[in-house]
């Protein structure tokens, strides 16, 4: 286990103020996790791919209130991006993120190499189906089955009593929810909500890709579906509001993906009437840049 610098944590490692407990094997984890769990203490597992911002920061927060141990996880994972996609150029800030982390109530940082988590021969994939098909799901096919088997793996690895996941990825979240439950895993998936920038901007790490000109036009994607999930709970009709939002949003440079409302719980698309639990969901480029954003129908009523 490295310390990054020293600071005494639960585990009664000797350390300073801002440091960090970081391991990069599965052994070592196992080991760590292990002894927290024979002494009866409770896990809670905050996957993420770093760069880091105060939307991840959230979740660790949160963790820190539902257990004992923290563990962050920080893994670029090769198999949820497609080869034309961003895996190379994805933000990569261990130093920071470390740093962000030593501020927090965290006990320990994972951060394996590819090979520790994908053997040379590696053959074995997850695949959620139903929840992973559409939204995100049809433009982006290969992505969910990656985020379902790095977190089935993570989840394997750690065995955390709870596993937090941010629901700006809100479908990530049902279908990491229902693998659990399908593969008989012992953990409660919780989801923290999305935290924004004071414009409305759903924090991402992908944020970082805009330019300056696209970052003042990106807080439209939030205003759009507020604005539709308002219209839908005032009882506007779903087809206009969507139509409206599509215009607006085409007018100022963004190419939508999807702007759709759906059940929150089955994510099964709503065509006609809304009921709650209803959300709205959409992604779009702006520029080189995928955003995406929910909102729920009854949030806007508040
Ligand atoms: O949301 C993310 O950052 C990633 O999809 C996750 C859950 C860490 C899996 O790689």
């Amino acid at each position: 286990m490295a310390l990054l610098s020293c600071a005494t944590n639960k585990t009664g490692t000797v350390s300073m103020p801002n440091s960090i407990a970081t391991i990069t094997t599965i052994d070592d984890l196992r080991k760590t996790v292990c002894a927290w769990r024979s002494a009866g203490e409770k896990i809670t597992l905050v996957p993420t791919m770093g760069a880091l911002h105060d939307g991840h920061l959230s979740l660790v927060k949160l963790a820190g209130k539902t257990g004992d141990r923290t563990v962050v996880t920080i893994f670029v994972n090769p198999a949820q991006f497609a080869p034309h996609e961003d895996f190379d150029s994805y933000p990569r800030e261990h130093e920071k993120d470390l740093e962000l982390l030593a501020a927090l109530d965290v006990d320990l940082v994972f951060m394996p190499p590819r090979v520790e988590v994908y053997k040379q021969d590696f053959s074995t994939h997850v695949t959620v189906e139903g929840l992973s098909e559409g939204l995100c799901g049809a433009s982006r096919p290969h992505f969910f089955g990656g985020v379902a088997t790095v977190v089935a793996k993570l989840l394997n690895q750690c065995r955390p009593d709870v596993a937090i996941f941010g629901e700006k990825d809100y479908q990530q979240l049902l279908v990491i929810r229902r693998m659990a439950r399908d593969l008989d895993m012992n953990v409660e998936i919780l989801g923290g909500p999305i935290i924004r920038e004071t414009d409305g901007l759903a924090m991402s790490s992908r944020n970082a890709y805009l330019t300056s000109v696209e970052r003042e036009k990106a807080p439209l994607l939030h205003q759009t579906i507020s604005a539709i999930a308002k219209a839908l709970a005032n009882g506007k009709p779903l087809d206009p509001a969507l139509k409206d939002g599509c215009k607006s949003l085409g007018n100022s440079g963004f190419d939508v993906d999807y702007l759709e409302v759906r059940n929150a719980d089955t994510l099964a698309l709503i065509e006609g009437p809304v009921h709650e639990p209803a959300r709205v969901f959409v992604a779009a480029m702006l520029g080189k840049t995928r955003l995406i954003d929910n909102v729920a129908v009854t949030d806007a009523e508040k």
